[in-house]
């Protein structure tokens, strides 16, 4: 079945360029749109069609709309970067749109190519790339890509009827005044996703399941939540959004994916980018007694998260429902994650060279 190329039909009325500007002086992280989105329908024996670039509005639909019962629902998340020339380019899209594929199959969904995927993304970055905020800081334009069933009715069935849509939202720098080392809870009780679940798929069910873990984090005055494997509680998997990695001297290891956890493109990338800058790289099985042990015997220099939201974020504090805590690399950001983080933003940014052919340039 052939795919639609996406037809432009542009806002008459768009935010004005004062407007904007405010806008993007302190976007904060989604609060605000630009003024279009991407919409492409779905429906059964028919495909791919009705692709369209339309100013950013609300969608009507039905009380009796699938996904608002069952949450037949998938998402990605990746960023637009201002470069020094001015162009505009995004990371890694590809691979976002082969871990929406993944995560579609999983939910019983259509899958959209690759390439409709990626010309979505570039229709609508092109069409709002002054809302895309200028090179130098850490602020960028983020993208959210989504699908929902659309079809009417209660029954509980793949749905014969889904809509993908993109909207975008400036995002700016995940740490407003420099890096600073978050604190984890780790639920030893809660677990965030199961195997033979869907804790590798990109769908809200997750996100919701990890509300109340999150909320008990902060009555411990916590930032994140780590999770451990649902089996026999004791395999470190991930945070509620975010990749994590243990660092041991000049070895860096990340949990190794075992199905329950959601596949980070940053994740990913650093494996590369650690590779590149002289560290081996690995993944492999922590227990959070083991990173307990480590911790308090100097052999586990540093941890640190790592996501497209924050590009990678020390861990300064860890607690234990034990009643166990301790400090990672003094409560402080260690060397390797602060040139970890600083060689993937400065290939994001445009600033080195692209040796991987992972930005994805407009126009
Ligand atoms: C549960 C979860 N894990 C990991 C990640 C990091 O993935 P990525 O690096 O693709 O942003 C995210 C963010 O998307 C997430 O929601």
């Amino acid at each position: 079945m052939t795919t639609p190329t996406i037809e432009l039909k542009p806002s008459a009325r768009p935010t004005s360029a004062g407007e904007r500007e405010a806008i993007l002086a302190n976007p904060g992280f989604g609060r605000h749109f630009t003024d279009h989105m991407v919409t492409i329908k779905w429906t059964e024996g028919r495909g791919w069609h009705d692709g369209q670039l339309v100013p950013y509005a609300p969608i009507p639909l039905d009380p009796a709309t699938n996904v608002l019962h069952y949450a037949q629902e998938i998402f990605e998340g990746l960023k637009a970067y201002r470069r020094p020339d001015g162009s505009v380019a995004t990371f890694r899209p590809d691979q976002n749109a082969k871990r929406f594929q993944r995560s579609a199959k999983r939910l019983a969904m259509p899958e959209l190519p690759v390439e409709t995927f990626i010309e979505a993304c570039d229709a609508l970055v092109g069409q709002d790339k002054d809302w895309v905020p200028a090179h130098g800081g850490e602020e960028s334009l983020y993208l959210r890509p989504f699908m929902i069933a659309t079809e009417v009715g209660l029954g509980v069935k793949p749905a014969n009827e889904y809509l993908f849509l993109v909207i975008a939202s400036p995002a700016g720098a995940y740490f407003a005044g420099g890096v600073k080392p978050v604190s984890i809870w780790v639920s030893e009780d809660r677990v965030r996703a199961v195997p033979g679940g869907m804790g590798d798929a990109k769908t809200g069910g997750n996100y919701a399941a990890s509300l109340l873990a999150q909320a008990e984090a902060a009555t411990h005055d916590c930032d994140q939540v780590c999770y451990l494997d649902a089996v026999e509680h004791q395999w470190v998997e991930e945070l509620g959004g975010m990749n994590l990695y243990f660092v041991y001297g000049d070895r860096i290891v990340t949990p190794t994916l075992t199905g329950s956890i959601l596949e980070g493109v940053t994740r990913d990338s650093l494996l590369t980018v650690a590779r590149d800058l002289g560290y081996t790289a690995e993944e492999g099985r922590i227990s959070l007694d083991q990173w307990q042990r480590d911790s308090e015997d100097g052999t586990l220099t540093e941890v640190f998260a790592c996501g497209t939201a924050a590009v990678i974020t020390p861990v300064g504090t860890v607690k234990r429902s034990t009643g166990a805590e301790w400090k990672q690399s003094g409560g402080e950001t260690g060397e390797a994650t602060a040139r970890l983080r600083q060689a993937l933003l400065d290939i994001q940014r445009g600033i080195t060279e692209d040796k991987h052919g992972w930005m994805h340039p407009l126009g």
